[in-house]
């Protein structure tokens, strides 16, 4: 077991001081990058607050495969373009939803799912897969948890790809 030590008394700003660092404890010097998406799910759903759905998804064979997650069964394929994550995808850009209901083409694979983040991963120019955290909340990502979220992303990325 890794001794994983995690503020849950600080601010959102700590919290994401701490997860990064845990990342890096769990998957450094990890060549296998399902184990470390696999980590990183657990970590992320275990400590972010308001979660019902936390993992990743990968590109194989030009559309989205889903990977290591933590919450219900969920789409296995996503076209790129496709929903938040295949819009994440397509424009390898952070798509930040306070509410998935008013996303045109949004995926409803866990009908209790109101916010979402995707992050994508993008390892020298290549995009790898991306990030996806799903809330019941309406409104639960700010720019905090954004940011929060590409730093592990920019760690993790050379580590699953
Ligand atoms: N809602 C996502 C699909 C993936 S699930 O949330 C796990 C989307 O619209 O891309």
């Amino acid at each position: 077991m890794h001794d994983i030590q995690i503020s849950t008394v600080g601010d959102k700003a700590d919290l994401y001081r701490d997860l990064l660092s845990a990342l890096d404890g769990l998957t450094a010097g990890e060549p296998d990058a399902i184990a470390n998406m696999a980590n990183a799910a657990a970590l992320i759903s275990e400590y972010v607050p308001d979660l019902n759905w936390a993992g990743f998804y990968r590109l194989v064979g030009g559309e989205l495969v889903l990977g290591p997650f933590q919450g219900k069964a969920a789409c296995i394929r996503i076209a790129i373009g496709a929903g938040v994550c295949g819009t994440a995808a397509a424009t390898q850009t952070t798509q930040r939803i306070a509410d998935v209901h008013a996303f045109p083409g949004h995926i409803a694979c866990d009908a209790a799912s109101a916010s979402e983040l995707v992050v994508p991963i993008v390892v020298d120019g290549v995009l790898v897969g991306v990030l996806d955290l799903d809330s019941p909340l309406r409104g639960r990502f700010d720019a905090e948890d954004q940011a929060g979220c590409e730093a592990m992303i920019a760690l993790l990325g050379p580590r699953i790809a």
